[in-house]
């Protein structure tokens, strides 16, 4: 792909993207994580860039990033860093898309030594992360606001939810059950929700062609 196959459909128009994991650090050498390796983000930023739109994406340790240098990138570490750039982007922009599959829990405490193996029972306190969607729909506004989903059970009735709770006006659920499709695949499929009550399945295709879906089912027909 080449920059120089930019149009302008979306020019003038600013996005933010998160993507990827955060990283929890417990000490000095130990974090909690997941799988997500951010290439449904960088596909949707590199997406978006091609359309002429200005991209700030933010990412996690480890994301896929995007191909262009016009792109903004911003590196964060955890979910609260994460919450930070988001919301200090937020404003300025017309579209939100949060791909970042961000932890829900983070360590009560961070030890700043090693901690040394003892008992054979540890348990590890929790405390839950500050929701970043949540609070970016609690500020919406006029902008467009897209969520992901991840579910193993109940998919639809628990997207439906999330698409409530968190004022989004779309939530992309990715399909768990489809062998190619999510973490770390270079394929997905994906069903996206809407605020009045649709529903528009995705192919199994690839990331690039699963972000230029998601585009056309949001942003293109709200604009
Ligand atoms: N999300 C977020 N901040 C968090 C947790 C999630 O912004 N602290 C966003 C994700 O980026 C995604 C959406 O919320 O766009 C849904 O994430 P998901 O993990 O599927 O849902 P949760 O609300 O965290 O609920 P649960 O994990 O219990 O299903
Ligand atoms: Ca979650």
């Amino acid at each position: 792909i080449q920059a120089a196959l930019r149009t302008d459909e979306l020019k003038g128009r600013k996005v933010l993207i998160t993507s990827g994991p955060t990283h929890e650090p417990l000490d000095p050498v130990r974090f909690i994580a997941n799988h997500s390796t951010g290439k449904m983000g960088a596909a949707l930023a590199e997406a978006f860039y091609l359309k002429g739109a200005e991209v700030i994406f933010i990412y996690g340790p480890g994301s896929r990033l995007p191909e262009f240098t016009g792109i903004k990138k911003q590196a964060v570490i955890t979910a609260a860093d994460m919450y930070e750039a988001a919301m200090q982007h937020f404003e300025k922009v017309d579209v939100a898309v949060l791909a970042a599959a961000v932890a829900d829990y983070t360590p009560a405490t961070v030890s700043d030594k090693k901690i040394k193996k003892k008992q054979s029972l540890f348990n590890l306190e929790l405390n839950k992360t500050r929701d970043i969607l949540k609070a970016l729909g609690e500020n919406k506004g006029s902008k467009l606001l897209i969520g992901f989903a991840l579910e193993t059970d109940h998919a639809l009735e628990n997207a439906k939810k999330k698409l409530q709770e968190k004022n989004a006006d779309f939530i992309v659920l990715n399909s768990m059950g489809d062998t190619g499709a999510g973490f770390g695949y270079d394929t997905n499929k994906v069903s996206i929700l809407s605020r009045d009550g649709k529903i528009s399945e995705s192919v199994l295709d690839t990331k690039a062609a699963i972000a230029a879906f998601i585009i056309r089912t949001t942003v293109c027909s709200q604009w």
